[in-house]
């Protein structure tokens, strides 16, 4: 396959991605806005009452472990706070917005939403100045693979090809990928954020989570997301059983004010919550 056939075919990929709802876009208009507030994301989300569903049912999961469960957008916002109703909103209606490929969905939305968890903790944890807002590493946790499936949907069938690579040359399935398309599914990121209009620390999770120190704008938020992948994967939740571990250098740990030492002892106290994110993919109605 030459260049321009794998070009057309990926953007042929993008393009089923579907566009967004317009509640979600907005969602992400108010992402880092210093403008924005409780009342302007009830008042969007009361248009929709589909997602407020979905998005009451993932609130009230055993993920939040709320002690009591509510029953409208305002009371989630005041127990959960606006910005972890933000991402809520944002995932039901990404994970909405994607189509079915040959990937196994539940194994992919259980890994996205495990880095998602662990990326959130991470940014919690963290004692730098530019530490981004844990929501937001939260969102760049559920976006960082969707390149996976416009590969899947762009290449019926390559997923064997890619784990046959990525066994007989002991490779992550980045450079599995790249070997067969000459692109990879974190490449195709800075696709779908053009396609989805988002902001530019989720388009740099996706596009350098495999590359973290390549990344010269937000770099903070894709090593955040670099190591919550790799926290995803210890905890046995890859894409699909046999992947092996994405590997990244230890000097990543240094620009987030971390070392080896203190990122193994964040990933033991990850690593007992991890289980969590099944309750949150239940909600989520993905099957
Ligand atoms: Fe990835
Ligand atoms: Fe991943």
């Amino acid at each position: 396959m030459n260049n321009e056939t794998i070009n057309r075919l990926v953007e042929a990929g993008v393009q089923r991605l579907r566009p967004l709802p317009a509640v979600a876009a907005r969602l992400l208009a108010l992402v880092n806005s210093p403008y924005s507030s409780a009342d302007d994301v009830a008042a969007l989300m009361e248009k929709d009452p589909a997602l407020t569903g979905t998005v009451l049912k993932m609130a009230n999961s055993a993920f939040y472990g709320m002690p009591r469960s509510v029953s409208n957008v305002n009371a989630a916002i005041v127990v959960l706070g606006f910005n972890a109703v933000r991402s809520i909103a944002l995932t039901s209606a990404i994970a909405g917005a994607v189509p079915v490929g040959s990937l196994d969905a539940k194994k992919f939305w259980k890994h996205s939403v495990t880095v998602a968890a662990a990326a959130k903790f991470i940014a919690g944890k963290l004692d730098i100045v530019n530490a981004p807002d844990s929501e937001t590493a939260f969102c760049a946790g559920i976006l960082h693979d969707i390149g996976r499936i416009v590969l899947d949907i762009s290449f019926p069938g390559s997923l064997k090809e890619i784990r046959r690579i990525t066994k007989e040359k002991f490779v992550p399935t980045h450079r599995a990928e790249f070997e067969l398309f000459g692109v990879n599914h974190n490449r195709v990121g800075s696709r779908i954020a053009e396609r989805w209009g988002l902001p530019p620390e989720l388009e740099c999770a996706m596009v350098y989570h495999h590359e973290p120190l390549a990344c010269e704008g937000e770099q903070i938020i894709a090593l955040i997301t670099a190591f919550a992948d790799v926290f995803a994967h210890r905890v046995k939740c890859g894409t699909y059983d046999d992947e092996p571990v994405p590997l990244i250098p230890l000097s990543c740990a240094a620009p987030l004010g971390l070392d080896t030492e203190k990122i193994e002892s964040l990933f033991n106290e990850f690593e007992k919550t991890a289980a969590n994110s099944s309750a949150y993919i239940d909600a989520m109605g993905i099957s």
